[in-house]
């Protein structure tokens, strides 16, 4: 999730048993035209493996040229971006813009297909459609199959919808019944619970969690117990949640430095205290915090009001 899950959260995500993590999406004509903060998006680390690379784009030799770049760091997996909303990624023909071309979809996943080495799978991630009046996700996945996609994730809601309402279950089971692939459900996984109905009801392979994971990284190894042995671990405790926020704080900083770092845990901050005692007035500290001192200040006063209260 670009601006949201970078290195230090899809680490820990891996750490607490997330079977995959995909980087923020790339430009892919930022990355063929050398943008140096494009290229950096492409690095890989050990600790985020099982790893996929993401790009955008709407033109396959852009793509392709991408496509090999990024290859070079030897990803799990290079993911094409068929479903971002935001208005400057759609505006230059990428993200969902894609769905209302199915012939350039099929275009883009052959070239990118053919420009990377075969032990490398290309996946696509898409959406149910553009708006509620051109659902097309079967037909946009039955031709991503074709053009050689390994895998498709189907977050199920249109552009127009972008995050509301809650997803439509029935477009990822159609996209599942369709094709021969293994197919990824998207949308609304907040819980074990979730995962467990969202497989269940679209007979989807796998579950991908977005929102869900910030401030919780812990949900994989929740979802995990469930699905695997049917066991309700509860929430972590608040001393270890807070915790593993001051164990991302410190990876953000070694990997972004600490100017940077200090500026970026602010929202992953307001995320880890949601639903904590006192929430609200948190929040506003965490937007002004300003370093690892600073962090270090607010965790002991949230532990010291939780042990008197
Ligand atoms: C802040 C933010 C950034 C996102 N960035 C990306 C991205 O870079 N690539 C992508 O495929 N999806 C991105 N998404 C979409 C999520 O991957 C996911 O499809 C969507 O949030 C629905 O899943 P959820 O209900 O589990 O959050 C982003 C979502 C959010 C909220």
């Amino acid at each position: 999730m670009a601006g949201a899950a970078d290195r230090a959260f899809r680490e820990l995500c891996i750490s607490f048993g997330a079977a995959f993590c995909v980087s923020e999406l790339v430009s892919a004509k930022g990355v063929a035209l050398g943008d140096k903060k494009s290229r950096s998006l492409l690095d890989v680390s050990e600790k985020e493996r099982p790893y996929g690379l993401q790009l955008f784009g709407d033109d396959p030799a852009v793509m392709c040229a991408a496509a090999r770049e990024a290859a070079r760091n030897d990803p799990d997996f290079i993911d094409i971006n068929m479903g971002c909303p935001a208005q400057k990624v759609v505006a230059n023909g990428g993200g969902s813009a894609l769905l209302n071309h199915p012939a350039l979809v099929a275009s883009i996943v052959a070239a990118v297909r053919n420009a990377v080495p075969a032990r490398i799978p290309v996946s696509v991630k898409i959406r149910a459609g553009w708006d509620s009046g051109h659902i097309n996700a079967v037909e946009i996945a039955k031709l991503a199959e074709e053009a050689g996609a390994a895998f498709i994730t189907v977050h199920g809601r249109t552009r127009v919808q972008q995050y509301r309402p809650p997803v439509d279950l029935a477009v990822i089971r159609a996209v599942k019944q369709a094709v021969n692939i293994p197919v990824v459900g998207n949308g609304d996984v907040f819980s074990p619970k979730d995962a467990a109905n969202m497989l269940e009801q679209t007979g989807c392979d796998m579950v991908m969690c977005g929102r869900g994971a910030l401030g919780a990284p812990w949900l994989f190894a929740q979802i995990s117990a469930w699905l695997n042995h049917e066991v309700n671990l509860p929430e972590p405790p608040l001393t270890e949640k807070l915790l593993v926020l001051c164990r991302q704080a410190r990876r953000t900083a070694e990997l972004k430095g600490e100017e940077v770092a200090a500026r970026e845990i602010r929202k992953h901050a307001a995320w880890y205290i949601k639903g904590m005692p006192g929430a609200a007035r948190l929040r506003a500290r965490c937007g002004k915090l300003c370093g690892s001192d600073d962090l270090k200040q607010l965790v002991a006063e949230i532990l010291e009001k939780s042990s008197v209260a």
